[in-house]
């Protein structure tokens, strides 16, 4: 009986999982030691998926006056950053996040922002977005966090 109800159970954890309205959209983890140590401070780290490598070399090409703010590090963290960003940018690494990101880049002049990019537009041009902007007082479209829980482990619930 004990073991029956516990089946029953297993059973409707596992059919409320399978009704959510639909998959979430998700990234590997950061594997670079130096991105998650140095990219983090002042926002959430993000996801090398994102922006095409030429984004990625120019926003290393001057960290001393990285939107507004000096962002510095040391010669050695900035190269492993570098090579680790553009390992896996979106127009060069093949997983699922990057073949999403890339989509409409095309030829368009180089964006430094993750907020220009075609895949973000296309999430967050609706009334969907507009009214979870206003009720949550969100600041800027980059705080990622401030609407998705789990932004930080890779997780995008829509
Ligand atoms: C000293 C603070 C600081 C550090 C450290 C820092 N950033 Fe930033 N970063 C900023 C600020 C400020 C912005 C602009 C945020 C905004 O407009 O809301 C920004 C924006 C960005 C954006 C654009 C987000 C968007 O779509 O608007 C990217 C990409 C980015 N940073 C990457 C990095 C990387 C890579 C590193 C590590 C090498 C890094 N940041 C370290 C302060 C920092
Ligand atoms: C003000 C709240 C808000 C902020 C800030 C925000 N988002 Fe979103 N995001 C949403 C909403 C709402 C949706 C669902 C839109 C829809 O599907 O119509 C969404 C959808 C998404 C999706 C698609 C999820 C899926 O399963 O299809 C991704 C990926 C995403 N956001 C990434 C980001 C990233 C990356 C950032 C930061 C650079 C960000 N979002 C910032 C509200 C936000």
């Amino acid at each position: 009986m004990r073991n029956y109800f516990l089946i029953l159970l297993l059973a409707a954890t596992a059919m409320s999982a399978l009704s959510r309205p639909s998959a979430a959209e998700t990234f590997p983890p950061i594997t670079s030691q130096a991105v998650n140590k140095e990219c983090g401070d002042c926002h959430m780290v993000y996801f090398a998926e994102m922006l095409p490598r030429r984004s990625w070399i120019n926003i290393m090409k001057d960290l001393s006056n990285h939107f507004g703010e000096d962002a510095s590090i040391d010669t050695k963290a900035k190269s492993e950053i570098l090579t680790y960003l553009v390992n896996n940018a979106s127009d060069v690494a093949n997983n699922r996040a990057a073949r999403k990101w890339r989509q409409g880049l095309g030829a368009n002049p180089v964006t430094e922002r993750i907020i220009t990019a075609p895949r973000f537009i296309e999430k967050h041009d609706d009334s969907e977005f507009t009214a979870m902007w206003k009720k949550l007082g969100v600041k800027s479209k980059s705080d990622c966090v401030a609407c998705h829980k789990e932004a930080q482990q890779g997780i995008f619930e829509d």
